[in-house]
């Protein structure tokens, strides 16, 4: 990594954290913000759950056993997030349920030309920039690029989700539970980012594994100014992510372990 990619990289994290910080922090944008850590928490589940299955059939035991680890990891970290949400009477969007429920939408926003602008303009296209969906589906995705783009990932969201526990307030006992259950997010991650990191070394040189993580280094900062740019200019005009949880039964204390 270059000094100028190290900085930047240095800068663009304190913004993100800031601006993370700030909205966990906040009673009424904590939802939205344990919303969306849940949605991608769990959407991570299947894509390593058939990321094990490949490496298991191409003959990596050891590699298919670390992403079903993995799996079972990220699983848990949505069930902590969906449990914060719910002690806030909160629920994910059932965005499934209500699109099926609207007519069929024919406007611009649904062409695929739009779609693929948006992209371009989110912190994902920006990250995987000159990389289609197709090619970063579980059956096809470079396994290079898996490692080192998720181990970057990995690697930052340790330090973020510790630096986001540490702004949560002490004075009461569901933001308490929030904060441990990030802590122990946290050393997760850092487990994650260790396994890739071994898993690139089992695969290539010492240098070939520095140049590749160099090269996601400096998409991760591209991509993190486009976020921030994004915050900054107001145009990350998100839907909420959270609609009120009706529901009577209250789920068994999650416990974490
Ligand atoms: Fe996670
Ligand atoms: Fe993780």
């Amino acid at each position: 990594m270059n000094l100028l990619t190290y900085m930047m990289h240095l800068a663009g994290s304190g913004a993100s954290a800031y601006f993370s910080a700030l909205q966990i922090r906040d009673i009424k944008t904590r939802p939205n913000i344990l919303a969306g850590f849940q949605l991608a928490e769990s959407g991570s589940v299947p894509f390593l759950t058939n990321l094990s299955q490949r490496a298991a059939q191409e003959g990596d035991t050891w590699l298919a056993e670390k992403l079903r680890l993995h799996a079972e990891d990220e699983k848990r970290h949505g069930q902590i997030f969906a449990h914060a949400l719910k002690q806030l009477d909160k629920k994910v969007r059932d965005f499934k349920s209500q699109s099926s429920n609207k007519s069929e939408d024919k406007s611009e926003s649904n062409t695929g030309e739009k779609k693929s602008k948006q992209r371009g303009n989110s912190f994902f296209g920006t990250y995987y920039e000159g990389y289609e969906g197709e090619q970063l589906k579980a059956e096809c995705i470079d396994w290079n690029v898996f490692m080192a783009s998720t181990y970057i990932l990995e690697l930052d969201a340790s330090k973020d989700f510790a630096r986001m526990a540490k702004a949560l307030p002490e004075d009461d006992s569901k933001a308490r539970n929030l904060k441990l259950g990030m802590l122990n997010i946290a050393e997760d991650e850092t487990t994650h980012a260790a396994y890739l990191y071994e898993a690139m070394h089992r695969r290539m040189s010492a240098i070939q594994v520095q140049q590749l993580v160099d090269e996601w280094r400096s998409r991760k900062v591209n991509a993190i100014t486009t976020y921030v740019t994004n915050k900054l200019k107001g145009t990350d005009n998100a839907p909420s992510l959270t609609e009120d949880d009706k529901s009577s039964e209250k789920e068994a204390e999650l416990v974490i372990a």
